[in-house]
């Protein structure tokens, strides 16, 4: 049996529950089958802590997070915590972890299952076999720059500012995880910017290019982020592992993730840096899904997401590759049979409920592994 993996399992509000109910039994499944063992520690967060705690996430729970192997997360926020206090909002929990955890790198892969192809508003085969990574900076650049905010000029002018700034080791270590990644995949980077009329851009262009040397064997791009967002479009083939800033990456990512069909069936991973002694990275997995009160408490959600943020957890925190390839071909195959939820409903497909689809995905479990 493969070592204990600990993870922090925090379900948070809405569906955030729901699906994570179906990833414990696809972890109980592994578990029975002897793969790997879980030391699962489970907390509340969001709306659900503030109900319970008066606080969006516990001090005890933080503690955790930092020590143990990876975060596991659901969906925070919804309606009823609409008018709670800003520094107690669901969001501020979320927002803690990513900071406190200093998970800078966050991947966002755009896969194009098979079963999914008319799901997509593209083309059949412009998106067809698609699987690309989007890596955005996810802790510096222009959401967090300084200075920020209303300034009155002597004239009595207001103007509001933003500002982008990236230190070269910010850059430095996200361009790291961009090749390291594209090792593993199709082995090419693409890093966008705008050199062109940004003096950051001209920064990342030149650091990149650095970082670049190390990896002589991944071919290496670069590309403007305007045309990224028009290739992306064009023929998003061309691209395997595309790096860039927070906000460039908040953008593209949602181009990228809407290329594949349904919000429902969308993973992400975020990472931090690598531990100077054991290389082991403080990481968090979670579907880029909020908790979509619309349908909460209704047995509708799909659980695929939150599915295969845990096959993330599985690959790049505990480097379980083939039990990753297993989750990942389970999903696959499940929707190939036909059985969708209501997000990904297609004419001639079986209607099933988030349970069902756990059921599902089970059963194809052991008929793949039998
Ligand atoms: P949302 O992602 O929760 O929902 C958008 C739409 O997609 C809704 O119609 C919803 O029913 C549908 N949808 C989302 N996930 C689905 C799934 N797994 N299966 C089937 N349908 C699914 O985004 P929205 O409505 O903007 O936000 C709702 C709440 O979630 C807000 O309180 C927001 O702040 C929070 N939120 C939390 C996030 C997080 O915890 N990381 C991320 C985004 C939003
Ligand atoms: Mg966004």
């Amino acid at each position: 049996m493969a070592a204990n993996k600990s993870v922090l399992v925090l379900p948070g509000d809405g569906i955030g529950p729901e699906v994570m109910e179906q990833v414990r039994r696809v972890m109980g499944w592994f578990e029975a089958k002897e793969a790997v063992r879980f030391e699962v520690e489970e907390a509340p967060v969001g709306g659900a802590c503030y109900d319970a705690h008066g606080v969006s996430i516990q001090e005890e729970t933080m503690e955790k997070a930092l020590t143990l192997d990876a975060v596991l997360f659901g969906a925070v926020g919804g309606p009823k915590w609409d008018n709670v206090p800003r520094e107690h909002r669901p969001e501020a929990g979320l927002l803690r972890l990513r900071k406190d955890l200093d998970l800078f790198a966050n991947l966002r892969p755009a896969v194009v299952m098979d079963a999914m192809v008319d799901a997509s508003t593209l083309k059949p085969e412009v998106v067809k076999g698609l699987d690309i990574m989007i890596l955005r900076e996810l802790t510096s650049g222009v959401y967090f720059g300084l200075p920020k905010g209303e300034q009155t000029l002597e004239d009595g002018t207001v103007r509001v500012v933003d500002t982008q700034a990236y230190t070269k080791d910010e850059i430095v270590r996200i361009c790291r995880v961009a090749f390291e990644l594209a090792r593993k995949r199709s082995n090419k980077v693409h890093c966008a910017e705008k050199s062109n009329v940004m003096e950051t851009g001209v920064f990342w262009r030149q650091v990149s290019a650095e970082v670049a040397k190390e990896y002589p064997d991944v071919e290496f791009h670069h590309i403007l982020a305007d045309n990224c967002a028009m290739q992306l479009i064009r023929n998003p083939h061309q691209f395997d592992v595309i790096v860039t800033d927070n906000l460039f990456g908040d953008i593209l990512s949602d181009e990228a993730a809407m290329m594949t069909g349904s919000l429902g069936m969308l993973p992400s991973a975020s990472l931090g840096a690598p531990d100077p002694v054991t290389g082991a990275r403080k990481a968090m997995y979670e579907p880029v899904h909020g908790s979509a009160p619309d349908i909460a408490g209704q047995g509708k959600a799909n659980p695929i997401a939150m599915l295969l943020s845990f096959g993330m957890m599985l690959r790049y925190s505990y480097d379980l590759g083939r039990e990753a390839d297993l989750v990942e071909q389970a999903a696959q195959n499940v929707l190939n049979e036909g059985f969708r939820t209501a997000d990904i409903m297609q004419d001639g497909c079986t209607p099933v409920s988030t349970e069902e689809m756990g059921n599902h995905l089970l059963a194809e479990l052991d008929r793949i592994t039998a």
